[in-house]
């Protein structure tokens, strides 16, 4: 049972996936129509073709790419359904499931590229080249070539909030409530960052309050910018430039604002442990928003590994409805499987399973913060690096203020708390 036996999760439309029909739900994501139809996998991945399949559901493993459209290596989970789009495996022959190609794995162990299969004569070096790229999976031109991009706008706004999760809601929140126009960008398709799985965590603001927010936000004249990445930030005298990119419609954003709050969150870190990219095993925040907001039932056992509130509230998030759920606090060994995962071997057991969901805090998005000089500092225990900030969101940078997970990890609570923080001291300025 793929999904959730209610009505709102049946699906109402098909796409062709290497031209079999995959039912699927008009705007969810490619990769969950995959996972709901049992199709954990995507495509092989070049060079080594391993199987690869969605992991982090929100764009920044790059676990999901496929041809959809006749555009290459695009990321399923960022795609949505409509009926009849053509999505195509890539880097495999005849399919991603049954790939002959895969002997490539086994003949070159460090990978097949063509830079370490130079050979001469010239001209049956040409003839490797081509086809060892062909071999190595380093894909096809898209069908045809992209349009022209329309011309980037430029907009002034008293501040800009990057992500509506709970520390970006709570910014945003503080900003409009002193009628401050707000401009808040979030890249994926919904509000609400970690609120949208639902879990039941201590204090965790509920999701109706994305859209309270979203009221205020529009009544102090300011606007929610969903499915809304910012690209980049600097400096060209005055205030800071932030280019954002709007997916639909397709549109470049030149936004300048006097007050930047970053609430970037962090990014699912996979597991490390053999075999941790065999699909069928995911970022555990993620499966329980496609739980909450598509029904998705990963697999008939799913393992939930990690420790702490949050798996617990993923593995209650997860139960029922068809799926049986194991949870363990790790450490995971080994993951088996090829087409999907088939068991987890921990210390002194071994759990059979067609689905792992991954608990542990995500690493700090801070990259935007570090391009305006903001300091960063060492996470030993994620091995990553966070934004650093005083009490009141402050970077040390004029005009730019971070809250959230963009600093360390923090439950939901936490972070809305100091994204108001952060929002009251922006404007005291
Ligand atoms: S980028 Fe699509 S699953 Fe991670």
């Amino acid at each position: 049972m793929p999904r959730l036996p209610e009505p709102r999760f049946v699906p109402d439309c098909a796409i062709l996936v290497d031209g079999v029909e995959v039912p699927a739900r008009a705007g969810e994501s490619v990769a969950v129509a995959l996972v709901a139809a049992g199709r954990p996998l995507v495509s092989r991945s070049y060079k080594y073709h391993r199987p690869r399949g969605p992991f982090c559901l929100a764009g920044s493993c790059g676990s999901c790419l496929a041809r959809v459209d006749g555009q290459p290596s695009l990321r399923t989970c960022r795609v949505a359904c409509r009926d009849g789009l053509r999505v195509e495996t890539q880097n495999a022959f005849p399919s991603a499931r049954h790939d002959l190609l895969a002997v490539v794995d086994r003949a070159t162990p460090h990978g097949l590229d063509h830079h370490h299969l130079l050979t001469s004569p010239v001209a049956l070096n040409r003839v490797v080249v081509e086809v060892s790229r062909r071999l190595a999976g380093l894909g096809r031109l898209p069908d045809r070539a992209p349009g022209p991009f329309p011309a980037a706008t430029l907009e002034t706004f008293d501040a800009l909030v990057v992500g509506a999760g709970p520390a970006g809601l709570g910014a945003a929140e503080a900003l409009a409530a002193a009628g401050r126009r707000v401009l808040v960008a979030e890249q994926a398709p919904r509000a609400g960052g970690r609120l949208r799985a639902g879990l039941p965590l201590r204090g965790e603001p509920p999701l109706a309050w994305a859209a309270e927010v979203e009221g205020a936000v529009g009544r102090a004249g300011g606007e929610l910018a969903l499915a809304t990445a910012a690209l980049g930030l600097w400096r060209d005298g005055g205030s800071p430039i932030a280019a954002l990119a709007a997916e639909a419609p397709p549109r470049l954003r030149l936004v300048r604002a006097s007050v930047l709050v970053l609430a970037t969150g962090g990014t699912a870190v996979p597991p490390v442990f053999p075999g941790n990219d065999v699909p069928g095993i995911f970022a555990g925040r993620a499966l329980a928003v496609a739980r909450a907001e598509h029904g998705l039932l990963p697999g008939a056992r799913c393992l939930v590994l990690g420790e702490g509130e949050e798996a617990a509230a993923v593995a209650a998030r997860l139960a029922g409805g068809g799926l049986e759920v194991v949870a363990r606090p790790g450490p995971a060994l080994l993951a088996r499987g090829r087409a999907r995962v088939r068991a987890v071997e921990l210390a002194g057991e071994r759990l059979r399973c067609d689905a792992v969901a991954w608990v542990t805090p995500p690493a700090p998005a801070a990259e935007l913060a570090r391009e305006l000089g903001a300091r960063l500092e060492l996470l030993p225990a994620l091995s990553a690096f966070a934004v650093a900030v005083d009490a009141e969101g402050r970077t040390g940078v004029p005009g730019l203020f971070a809250a959230g997970e963009v600093t360390g990890p923090l439950d939901g609570a936490a972070a809305a708390a100091a994204g108001r923080r952060a929002g009251e001291a922006a404007l005291r300025g």
